[in-house]
């Protein structure tokens, strides 16, 4: 390398300096997104890594940092490769990380039949569709219906005494439900609930995860309080939908999130708005703006709103989810932006954990 290319490298690092993550308040180069800077004569060449591939603005930050280099004088030509390497969550006192996998999300709802499995298989669907490698853990004992909704049926296998989960859509399932026979109603008591599940998480043969979401059974009771303190989450998401009742019953839920220390990523509203086929005219069947509400009254982030629709009822009946099958519908695309706002907000809790993380 030559002088001239010396000072060419720090000119372009200093112009990439002035592109900032928008969600991370940060500029690209001091989050260390920059990586295999090159300068050959008169073109520079380096790869953005991002905290994640579904990164809301990832066609913008390219575009920022090709426009901020290209300002540099003496270069002429930019090569930018983006990729993303999605950063490990801290996990609760107490808990146990699992190995391999970086961040575990739970997700709740105060209520039952607020939509929640739906939302959790959307959402894992979204995010693997981004590029990110998602799991699914179905640990609602009482109503496993992931299988059903995914779409996969029988039982798992056992290598080295590890369970292997079953896949489809590109994510990597695994449920109570499919290691118990048909229709058993299950009843699991207090500590024998939290050793099982505690004892099946760490079982499975997970592989490598970006994402690890856990459909909890709704409601705000003991078991949900157990199944949140037994396994290691790095944040949890809370599923309302937008009529008082449902609303009172997320309140509950963001309650005991925070009573055992996990971080709320923040609400997503189900069934937030008809919208009509024919002309396109939204009715609020279930009234309006609550989810936005309830988020600021409690500071957490709204994560956005899924539409009623019949499609995504009868994806779910079918094991066909919409997301998988049709990812261009109008539903589709709002499981898609939830999904990059829950991937921003893994992202900025990991990085403040990560700065405010005692280096010992
Ligand atoms: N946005 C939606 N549009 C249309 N139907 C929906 C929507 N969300 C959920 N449903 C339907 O509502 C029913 C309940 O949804 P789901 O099973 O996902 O709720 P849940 O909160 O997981 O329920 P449970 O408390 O029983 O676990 C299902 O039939 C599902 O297909
Ligand atoms: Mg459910």
């Amino acid at each position: 390398m030559t002088n001239d290319d010396k000072s060419l490298e720090t000119a372009v690092l200093d112009a990439l300096r002035s592109v900032e993550d928008p969600d991370l308040h940060e500029d690209i180069v001091s989050l260390n997104f920059i990586k295999d800077l090159k300068i050959e004569g008169d073109k520079a060449s380096f790869t953005i890594e991002l905290t994640t591939p579904a990164c809301p603005v990832k066609k913008e930050m390219e575009q920022w940092a090709r426009e901020a280099v290209l300002k540099v004088n003496g270069v002429r030509e930019v090569d930018i490769q983006m990729t993303a390497a999605v950063s490990r969550g801290t996990t609760a006192e107490g808990t146990q990380a699992i190995p391999g996998v970086k961040n575990i999300i739970a997700v709740g709802s105060g209520k039952g039949g607020v939509g929640k499995t739906t939302v959790t298989v959307n959402l894992a669907i979204a995010l693997a569709q981004s590029g990110a490698s998602v799991g699914l853990m179905d640990a609602d004992i009482y109503g496993p219906n992931v299988p059903l909704m995914m779409g996969i049926a029988g039982r798992p296998n056992a290598v080295d005494e590890r369970i292997q989960t079953l896949s489809n859509y590109g994510v990597r399932i695994m449920s109570m439900g499919l290691l118990t026979a048909d229709d058993t109603p299950l009843i699991w008591r207090g500590p024998m609930l939290h050793s099982v599940i505690q004892q099946f998480i760490r079982q499975v043969d997970w592989g490598e995860l970006d994402y690890l979401l856990i459909d909890l059974p709704p409601g705000t009771g003991d078991v949900q309080l157990s199944l949140t303190q037994t396994v290691p989450l790095m944040g949890a998401i809370v599923v309302s939908t937008p009529q008082d009742v449902a609303l009172q019953d997320a309140r509950k839920a963001i309650l005991m999130f925070r009573q055992v220390r996990v971080e709320v990523l923040g609400i997503v509203e189900n069934m937030s708005y008809f919208q009509c086929p024919k002309c396109n005219e939204r009715t609020h069947i279930f009234s309006h703006g609550g989810g936005q509400t309830t988020a600021s009254n409690y500071e957490v982030p709204f994560l956005g709103e899924v539409p009623i629709n019949v499609s995504l009822r009868e994806g779910g009946d079918a094991g066909k989810p919409v997301v998988a099958m049709n990812p261009e519908a109008p539903e589709s695309q709002a499981f898609a932006k939830i999904a990059e706002q829950v991937a921003v907000q893994v992202s900025i809790i990991n990085l403040r954990n990560k700065d405010t993380m005692v280096i010992e």
